[in-house]
């Protein structure tokens, strides 16, 4: 009788042992699966990018600073990182390329710890096929920087050097190829349009922005498409129509 309650005793351990271990192993599984083996990594670095959102969104530093400090996080990215715990190769099996421009792809970061209802930036991945581009714009009152995740671009940008009701005067300050792990920033005061191609098969884009970031810009925030191949002025400006989205994606998606 006691040996019987013994091994009962001694089954029941067992057993609450073994379930314990496949709950172990089915924990680690799951976690593996949705890239929680880099999570930590992501996780800060999220949450890095969502203080010093918030820091210029309440306007404790000036936007030229949170490109400084964007640029710092975009630098030391763990990309391989980032794109497991974006389910990247998930997102970008099954998109359909848009004949004209790019597609924006939603970003989801309800995996990380302290993020999902606080993010104070925007995101989106842009998708594109190649000759096929993130079109012309330039932006009010907003902060904004792209990290290319898969394939290859020209990246174009523009200082806004004057905003008139329908044109910019514009500068050229950027044109090169942009890599995976490359990346470039905007803000009211520096390098304001951006315009990207593919020139690989398929480009991906990742993006996040910030609004209301320039306490000087009464205007909302929010893109304003032109034409930068306008009319050159001297001194290597360009003076750029504003157009509507129709056009710019005639003219250049
Ligand atoms: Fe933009």
């Amino acid at each position: 009788m006691a040996d019987q309650e013994l091994s009962r005793r001694d089954f029941t351990r067992h057993a609450l042992q073994s379930l314990t271990a496949v709950a172990l192993l089915e924990g680690l599984a799951s976690r593996r699966l949705f890239g929680a083996d880099v999570q930590p990594v992501v996780d800060s670095w999220l949450n890095e990018l969502n203080q010093i959102s918030k820091e210029v969104a309440d306007h404790k530093v000036k936007d030229v600073e949170f490109q400084t400090s964007l640029e710092g996080l975009y630098r030391r990215v763990n990309l391989e990182s980032l794109l497991k715990n974006l389910d990247f190769d998930r997102i970008a099996k099954d998109v359909n390329m848009p004949d004209h421009g790019a597609k924006s792809l939603p970003v989801d970061f309800k995996s990380v710890q302290g993020l999902s209802t606080s993010a104070v930036f925007g995101r989106q991945i842009f998708a594109m096929k190649k000759g096929r581009s993130v079109v012309p714009h330039g932006h009010d009152n907003m902060a904004t920087g792209f990290l290319v995740l898969k394939g290859n671009l020209r990246g174009r940008h523009y200082d806004r050097v004057e905003d008139h009701k329908s044109h910019y005067i514009i500068k050229p300050t950027v044109d090169r190829s942009f890599a995976p792990g490359e990346f470039s920033t905007i803000s009211d005061h520096k390098d304001n349009v951006h315009w990207f191609t593919a020139e690989s098969e398929t480009a991906f884009i990742f993006n996040i922005h910030v609004n209301n970031t320039d306490p000087s810009n009464p205007k909302p925030p929010g893109r304003v498409y032109i034409d930068p191949m306008g009319e050159k002025l001297a001194g290597g400006l360009i003076k750029a129509p504003k157009i509507t989205y129709g056009k710019v994606n005639q003219l250049y998606g």
